[in-house]
């Protein structure tokens, strides 16, 4: 499982959330972390993350390429 690859959250405004979720047979936030503009989170789904939510505007590297989420208007 820590051999899975890292994905890229770079933040674009102040207060970005990264919300983590847990794999299994619920599925909650089991961690929020907040970044500033400009700060970057390299992180990696593990068996106890399934799912991450971005909120707020941030550019999301993965091998899937790059999105970017937006700031709620
Ligand atoms: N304890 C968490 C885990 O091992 C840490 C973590 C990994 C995490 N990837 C994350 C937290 C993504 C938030 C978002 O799964």
């Amino acid at each position: 499982m820590a051999q899975t690859e890292y994905i890229i959250i770079r933040a674009q405004e102040d207060g970005v959330n990264v919300i983590g979720l847990t794999r299994g047979n619920d599925t909650k936030f089991h961690h929020t972390e907040k970044l500033d503009k400009g700060e970057v989170m390299i992180a990696q789904f593990t068996e106890h993350t399934s799912a991450m939510k971005i909120r707020g505007k941030a550019e999301i590297h993965s091998a899937h390429g790059i999105v970017e989420s937006e700031a709620k208007k």
